[in-house]
């Protein structure tokens, strides 16, 4: 304690925390280095190793490092510390950022696996072990959560977000931002702002051209629901969008961010998206890019440096102002006092293993992963397994730990991941379990040895490396020659179940027209195996539904369920109508769809004089289950044209054998307002439909009118 108390008064100055005495302090480059984030200190290997880590110090100590990404471990983040906190002339303290995305050194479903499990309660727990753990490796700034609405299911980091659904992405944004930020001591990120989803044709970071109307009602809410719940910082996205790329955009990064919404955290750029200016063709070069970036509303600068270099020489030649730098770095020190750097800016050596290998953890991981998983089809009731002697696993995916943890998992460690085989070796102690993987995610594949098996679960999907960023497709079926070993499996007429692992939704084709059980398991993380078993036994019995529409084929993208109605559409006539002559409009799987090992019933739908719509759901089967009540509404005429429905509540429910619940929806100014034409919130007098159930194909209950 002792050791402690003189440890703080030798490590903060009285003015530590009064942020204005501060920065009337600093001196200009001192302000720069607050501005710049820098990426991997002391990863340099090779006989110039000691040299960079010493020009690494020798920069802290002159205070020009404001934050590091990249830089992991309790005693290495304590040693960069050191320098910034005892040796430089402020004392101010570094602020460590890292990609804690799905979870750190226990890894949960990638977040769109997660998404599937409606349950923001959930997405808050994973999301605050994930910041415990980082938290105990030296890191106080994740970047996350990945809040992009993406409604493209070629864009590889689709399986980064929420889906595509603007209601569902702003409820588990609200809640991963307070797990992460959970007690205060560690800051989220909302990012990408904004609009990185819309990716023309699905291709990372290409240009975007949507409205204003279109940002305001599909792209902005999940960041405006992190401002609301006190998110510390943003990152821009490394698109434009019509002609301004994010990181220069002051209509994004001031009018609407700071005027409109009040956001007082910090807005970082992403990874040299400042310097990519010039590629846009929008800044002649590094010195005008960072005056564009700044200017424009950005404080922070990861990796490149054109800010901090040319902050000095711009101030001079009058065209950036010191007030905007003195406000950047405002923001930032304002974060760091919120994040308590000053009294605590060291983590404890001690624990860190034990937090990361903590049994709790890896218990979370399972539920969280069973709890995403989705039963997209059991025509034949082959699941829950019945008893089975022998299980034969096969394809890519059945005994592999280097896929299943997804794309960004942190510090997760492949040899820590439980693979499906071992999994199911796991439940069924007695049984003999045996693998062959039959084909890999290219190349031939091979005649399986079925003789013996009384089931087969086939695992097939994409490798981790085939969603994520920059791992955008152009064909979204099954990688390789998969189809063709699910077709031997399928032709031997054993009984068996597809399982699939894949960040992004798949054009399923064949194997959805033909294939009896199917489950959907996206990257579940490292409790794989175990929980892939827990609903193939039924122990766990599924009830996750699809934050994400399935095209049939990729042809229909960007597909999603709440679009407009058009002049004319497809249920009006034969002819001349929005179709394609070649493929159904409708996805093969839809938005809030998934089935389970028991029945519901939604009924009783009412709604009330204050509009709370209030729905009965019972458990008609003969296990225990979890159901989603879902609640979609359409405004059916309005001065600007509405979705044909939009999810504005759910609920999930676990019910026994039997039981009933009721559920409520209070909808509000915010369930039932749009932007009207001059882009003014509003609630049109008219008629509302109600629809209640367990999809977005849910029937339509009732209507009420508005006066
Ligand atoms: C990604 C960000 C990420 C950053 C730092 C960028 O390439 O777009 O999402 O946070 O790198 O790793």
């Amino acid at each position: 304690m002792k050791k402690t108390l003189l440890a703080l008064l030798l490590t903060a100055p009285a003015f530590a925390q009064d942020i204005e005495g501060l920065l009337k302090q600093m001196t200009l480059d001192e302000k720069l280095g607050q501005i710049q984030q820098f990426s991997d200190f002391g990863f340099s290997t090779g006989p110039s190793a000691a040299a960079d880590n010493e020009k690494q110090k020798e920069r802290i100590r002159k205070g020009g490092v404001g934050s590091i990404l990249n830089c992991v471990g309790a005693k290495w983040t304590n040693e960069l510390q050191r320098e910034a906190v005892e040796k430089s002339r402020l004392k101010v303290p570094i602020l460590f950022g890292f990609d804690v995305i799905h979870g750190h050194r226990t890894t949960f479903p990638t977040p769109l696996g997660e998404a599937a499990s409606f349950d923001p309660k959930g997405c808050e727990e994973t999301a605050a072990i994930a910041a415990k753990e980082s938290r105990a490796q030296g890191v106080r700034w994740t970047f996350a959560p990945m809040v992009d609405i993406a409604r493209d299911a070629r864009w590889g980091r689709i399986v980064e977000g929420a889906g595509e659904d603007a209601y569902l992405g702003s409820k588990l944004a609200t809640a991963r931002v307070q797990g992460f930020q959970r007690g205060g001591k560690y800051a989220a990120c909302a990012k990408h702002w904004v609009a990185y989803g819309a990716a023309e044709g699905g291709r990372d970071y290409n240009t975007v051209d949507v409205s204003e109307r279109a940002l305001r009602e599909v792209y902005f809410p999940p960041f405006k629901a992190c401002v609301d719940a006190g998110v510390m910082t943003f990152m821009t996205s490394f698109n434009e969008t019509a002609g301004i790329p994010s990181t220069a955009n002051r209509f994004i990064l001031t009018d609407v961010l700071r005027k409109e919404w009040g956001f007082r955290g910090f807005v970082v750029s992403d990874y040299e998206s400042v310097d990519e200016l010039r590629n846009h063709g929008l800044s002649a070069d590094g010195a005008e890019a960072g005056l564009d970036s700044i200017n424009a509303g950005l404080d922070m600068e990861m990796v490149s440096q054109h800010i901090a270099q040319n902050g000095a020489a711009l101030i001079r030649s009058g065209k950036l102002q010191q007030s905007t730098v003195d406000e950047a770095v405002r923001r930032i020190l304002r974060v760091k006092k919120q994040l308590g750097l000053w009294e605590n800016p060291y983590t404890d050596e001690a624990p860190e293993q034990s937090v990361l290998k903590d049994p709790a953890h890896r218990a979370l991981a399972r539920t969280s992963a069973a709890r995403s998983l989705v039963l997209l089809k059991n025509d034949k009731n082959v699941l829950p397994l019945q008893s089975p002697k022998n299980i034969l696993v096969v394809g890519p995916l059945g005994d592999n730990q280097a896929d299943l943890l997804g794309p960004w998992h942190g510090d997760g460690r492949k040899e820590e991941v439980i693979t499906l085989l071992q999994g199911l070796k796991n439940r069924y102690p007695n049984a003999t379990v045996t693998f062959q993987k039959g084909c890999d995610f290219k190349g031939p594949v091979e005649t399986l040895n079925l003789a013996g098996a009384d089931v087969v679960i086939v695992a097939v999907g994409e490798a981790e490396a085939m969603s994520g960023e920059a791992r955008s497709r152009s064909m979204i079926g099954l990688p390789g020659e998969q189809e063709a070993l699910v077709k031997q499996v399928h032709n031997s007429g054993k009984p068996y179940v597809v399982t699939l692992f894949n960040g992004r939704p798949l054009a399923l084709g064949w194997v959805a027209e033909n294939c009896p059980t199917l489950l959907e398991c996206w990257f579940p993380g490292s409790e794989a195996g175990n929980a892939v078993a827990d609903v193939l036994s039924g122990d766990v019995n599924p009830g996750a539904k699809l934050p994400v529409s399935f095209p049939r084929n990729v042809g229909q993208c960007p597909i999603y369920y709440n679009h407009k109605n058009t002049g004319r559409p497809a249920n009006l006539r034969p002819e001349y109508v929005s179709t394609y002559v070649d493929v159904d409009n409708s996805p093969q799987y839809r938005f809030g769809y998934g089935l389970s090992y028991t029945t519901f019933k939604i009924d009783g739908v009412v709604v009330a004089a204050d509009h709370t719509v209030t729905a009965t759901v019972t458990n008609t089967g003969t296990r225990e289950g979890d159901e989603v009540v879902q609640l979609y509404i359409r405004d059916k005429v309005a001065s600007v044209t509405r979705p044909v429905r939009e999810l504005r509540g759910f609920q999930r429910v676990a019910l026994k054998p039997g039981a009933s619940q009721t559920v409520k929806f209070p909808l509000g100014d915010r369930e039932l307002g749009f932007y009207d034409r001059a882009m003014r919130w509003t609630v049109e007098p008219g008629e509302f439909e109600v629809y209640v159930g367990n999809s977005s194909e849910a029937p339509k209950a009732t209507s009420f009118f508005i006066q």
